[in-house]
């Protein structure tokens, strides 16, 4: 059987652990690379060994000589690419979020169905070792109906700027960049409950802080100290069908003392941590007991093997014609809450979903 032939779609920060990822699976080969910057394309297309460089992500899906892309490029692009390709006939591995607001979502929904195409959305924390481990744990009852979370990734200095700052483009600030992930892990883990309804708030109080001295923080390529358009932090509660709750907070500015996160589920037998570091709390013979389960990691994430299996899962799906783990009507969901969120914060008031 031939290879499975790649194009990667956006060369910028995250694309490499796309790239190096599909690099490490025997049953692919890189074809060919995208980005508007053409200087980078060519680049990352030498780095890679791949065939062809495109700035036209169209010229790339009009090529016959691929199957599947991953698309790393910035949220206002994930809905017409991801559309583009599956019309084009390729399969889609998009980066989160799935786009920018429900309507977009329902369209690649639809294009999907229409398709027959595979959709795999990059919730990556999914993918992640630990969090497997958790799910089997899960998945054999051991914790019972996981009726609340709390998640909390807390940055005190951490508006990247650039697009990440242009809500044009983003679509949003902390929540869609970073509290996505974080709200998907807790909803995905809970067995995806129907969402009911979301009661939220986000703030514009710090701005991005550019002024800050003597701590050096991630910036964009084209970090802009001038240009921020997204909150600064977002706060929600969000309840489900069977009664449980997500209780979320994210910023990337917040007078914090230090940048943290947390990740905390809790049922009716016994709950489990993931961020900042994994840990299982059960109940024995009338004792509490705190399990660390001895794996390789003790972190929640560990981004290198987390892609390393988005990946490889992308592919198997591919080759044995699966639903991927994490499939479109996710990425649809997640965008109802996330828009849900911010629509309850603009008005002042809880959302029925
Ligand atoms: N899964 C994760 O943990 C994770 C982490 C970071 C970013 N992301 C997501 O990955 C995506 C990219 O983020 P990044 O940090 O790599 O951003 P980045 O700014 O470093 O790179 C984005 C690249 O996309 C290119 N691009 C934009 N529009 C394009 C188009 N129409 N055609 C071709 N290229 C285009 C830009 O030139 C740039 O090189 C975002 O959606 C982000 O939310 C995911």
């Amino acid at each position: 059987m031939r290879n499975i032939r790649i194009g990667v779609i956006g060369t910028g920060s995250i694309s490499e652990m796309h790239l190096n990822a599909y690099k490490k699976n025997p049953a692919v080969s890189l074809a060919a690379i995208c980005d508007v910057n053409g200087a980078r394309a060519l680049q990352v297309a030498e780095k890679y060994g791949a065939d062809k460089s495109y700035t036209d992500y169209r010229e790339l899906l009009a090529s016959s000589d691929i199957d599947a892309v991953s698309i790393c490029t910035w949220n206002n692009t994930h809905a017409e690419i991801s559309i583009a390709a599956l019309k084009a006939g390729k399969h889609v591995l998009v980066e989160k979020p799935l786009c920018r607001t429900v309507e977009e979502a329902l369209e690649i929904e639809r294009t999907v169905r229409e398709t027959g195409k595979l959709l795999q959305v990059g919730y990556v924390r999914r993918y992640d070792p630990n969090v497997r481990m958790l799910r089997e744990f899960v998945d054999q009852d051991e914790f019972g109906p996981l009726y609340y979370a709390k998640a909390s990734t807390i940055r005190r200095l951490g508006n990247p700027g650039g697009w990440f700052a242009d809500i044009e483009r983003s679509g949003g600030g902390p929540l869609i960049d970073i509290g996505v992930h974080v709200i998907d892990l807790c909803w995905y883990l809970m067995g995806k409950p129907k969402t009911v309804s979301v009661s939220a708030n986000t703030y514009r109080r710090l701005g991005n802080r550019s002024h800050i001295q003597h701590l050096s923080f991630y910036k964009a390529a084209d970090y802009d100290a001038s240009k921020n358009t997204v909150e600064d932090m977002a706060n929600a509660l969000i309840r489900f069908e069977n009664g449980s709750s997500l209780l979320v907070d994210v910023s990337f500015s917040l007078h914090a003392k230090k940048d943290e996160g947390s990740v905390r589920l809790y049922g009716e037998k016994g709950g489990f941590e993931i961020d900042p570091e994994v840990l299982m709390v059960a109940e024995k013979h009338n004792t509490i007991l705190n399990i660390q389960p001895q794996t390789d990691s003790k972190a929640g994430f560990s981004g290198e093997a987390a892609f390393q299996n988005e990946i490889d899962h992308f592919i198997e799906c591919i080759t044995n014609g699966t639903k991927p783990i994490s499939p479109v009507e996710d990425g649809v969901e997640m965008m109802k809450i996330l828009c849900g969120i911010y629509e309850s914060a603009t008005k002042g008031m809880e959302i029925r979903l």
